[in-house]
């Protein structure tokens, strides 16, 4: 039996080689070389399609990242995730996302300990406050009919559910949302601006209880329904967390909170109470669509071939651009005015997730890890900075996202919208030679000297890698695979750097330094810092009114 990490370090030899290759060839004329490459990278899984056709890997390359895949445990890592062992070693938690969207009756444990009735029991505990809340039984302490309600959390207790009703809100929205992560004040004001608190439920969701930002916004919002309904107020208020004793200690009542577990990770945890806000602003019934749409994706993830699995794939995709290519930057670029807020959400999701520089074991790493992950819904970014994606001195590879069917808005609007997005993926592979502009220019009779100046301006490299994922409709399922195939991508590509993908250690230092500065800035006793921080405090700090 060959051992793997020979046979890990042979994979990477090869998708190197066909990395390396793949600079002195254009991806374009893959297709006539391999005449099976459309079929063999268009993959189904839980009614999303991708096609991975556009990216720089040959036969050769994608046998050896499917290799790569296995010889670096995904395989293990993925059964890990499922069985709920702790694969948050610097935590020693279990990762269980899958757990939440599992159809009811599931069997999953924690380190052992069987989660799956708890899960359903809050499930239906969601279900019948939403469904409360929108049936009108469940009123505001005056009597009154719940109309609104303002959802404060951070992080991955905001961008989540933030992108649900975004996406979503389109569909079926009885009641409305409005959020609130961050604790610049203007975020709060605008969120109340206008409303009625004795229409107003407030979900104060974070999993620790203890984040500034939200406790903070948690503080103001209390005092807003207090100045308006006395104490009754607070029957307006809902906690959602994993910090119960926290939750009773800020004063929230047990009937009101709804809550999840330690193996819930913050950028997991959509999936959980943290979507409660969704599923009264939504109904339940979407919110339970969006939970099968994550579930199919599970088992699609869990039985597809490796060599057919979509998120093995898309993750390897970008192993071949990250490592291979070097490339330190993925643009993810929706064609959906609805899923504009999916870039943010994915930039927790991935950079909070895999932005490590050590292994799981403390050691440093040997290759690169996450990309920056950055991107605008299209058309828009065309407008901004697609310049730099098709010119620039530096290859982006781009994740296009479609959505087949719109019927929203005028009439011929959405072919408008997807041809400006099969066009973007095709600029980009077959670029425009020199050669042709000189062609065109001389045709309308430049001069030779304006030729030589402008057809290199003019000219596009060409040959800049793309993914494309569509669905037929932006549904609740629809979205649901869709976040589940990222998070399972993100699994995947921390199996092949062989990090911890499940904690955030990089965030702490910041908190703890802003807790040295708030009191200084607030004419407190001063610390020791660096020169250019000591000035700025000096600077800042709040005057006297
Ligand atoms: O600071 C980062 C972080 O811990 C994220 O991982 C998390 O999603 C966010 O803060 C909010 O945390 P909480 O839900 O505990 O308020």
């Amino acid at each position: 039996m060959p051992d793997p990490s020979d046979a890990a370090e042979a994979a990477w030899s090869a998708l190197q080689a066909d990395a390396d290759a793949s600079r002195s060839r254009s991806i374009v004329s893959l297709y006539a070389a391999e005449p099976d490459r459309l079929q063999r990278l268009t993959i189904e899984a839980a009614g999303l399609t991708l096609d991975l056709s556009k990216q720089p890997w040959s036969r050769a390359g994608v046998e050896a990242a499917v290799a790569l895949a296995r010889a670096s445990g995904v395989e293990a890592r993925r059964a890990d995730l499922f069985a709920g062992a702790a694969i948050n070693t610097s935590e020693d938690r279990a990762v269980l996302h899958p757990a939440l969207r599992a159809p009811p009756g599931g069997r999953f444990s924690a380190k052992g300990e069987p989660v799956s009735a708890e899960v359903d029991a809050v499930r239906g505990a969601i279900k019948a406050f939403a469904d409360g809340v929108n049936a009108g039984a469940v009123t505001g302490a005056t009597g009154k009919r719940l109309r609104n309600v303002v959802h404060i959390g951070i992080g991955g207790s905001d961008l989540g559910p933030r992108l649900l009703w975004e996406a979503l809100k389109p569909l079926s929205a009885p009641i409305a949302l409005r959020f609130v992560a961050n604790v610049d004040g203007s975020d709060i004001a605008a969120a109340l601006e206008g409303l009625d608190p004795s229409e107003t439920l407030v979900t104060v969701v974070s999993k620790t209880f203890t984040t500034q930002e939200t406790m903070a916004n948690a503080q103001a919002a209390r005092a807003w329904l207090r100045a308006a309904l006395g104490a009754e107020g607070d029957r307006h208020l809902l906690a959602v967390s994993a910090n119960p004793a926290a939750v009773a200690a800020f004063g929230v009542s047990p009937d009101r909170l709804f809550a999840f577990r330690d193996w819930v990770g913050g950028r997991y945890s959509v999936w959980s109470a943290v979507g409660l806000s969704c599923a009264i602003g939504l109904g339940f019934a979407v919110f339970d669509a969006f939970l099968q749409g994550g579930a199919a994706m599970d088992r699609h993830f869990l039985e597809a071939p490796l060599e057919r699995n979509a998120p093995v794939l898309l993750g390897m995709a970008q192993v071949f651009n990250r490592n291979g290519l070097d490339r330190v930057a993925r643009a993810v670029i929706p064609y959906s005015q609805r899923l504009r807020l999916l870039p943010p959400f994915l930039q927790q999701l991935e950079m909070e997730s895999n932005g490590k520089r050590v292994s799981a074991r403390g050691r440093p790493v040997s290759r690169a890890t996450s990309p920056v992950v950055f991107g605008e819904p299209g058309t828009n970014a065309q407008h901004a900075f697609f310049q730099m994606l098709h010119q620039g001195t530096d290859v982006v590879p781009l994740e296009f996202i479609g959505v087949a069917r719109n019927d929203e808005g005028p009439k011929g609007a959405h072919a408008k919208l997807l041809s400006n997005l099969l066009a973007q993926a095709e600029a980009l592979m077959i670029g425009r030679s020199e050669a042709d502009v000189r062609a065109e220019l001389s045709a309308k009779g430049l001069a030779p000297a304006a030729i030589d100046a402008l057809a290199p301006q003019r000219a596009f490299p060409g040959n800049r890698p793309s993914s494309l994922i569509v669905m037929d409709r932006l549904t609740p399922h629809a979205l649901g695979a869709l976040i589940a195939l990222y998070e399972h991508k993100t699994l995947v590509e921390g199996a092949i750097w062989g990090i911890n993908s499940f904690d955030q250690w990089g965030v702490e230092l910041g908190k703890a330094l802003a807790g040295r500065i708030l009191p200084e800035l607030e004419g407190g006793p001063r610390a020791a810092h660096d020169p250019s921080t000591d000035a700025w405090i000096e600077k800042l700090k709040t005057s006297p009114a």
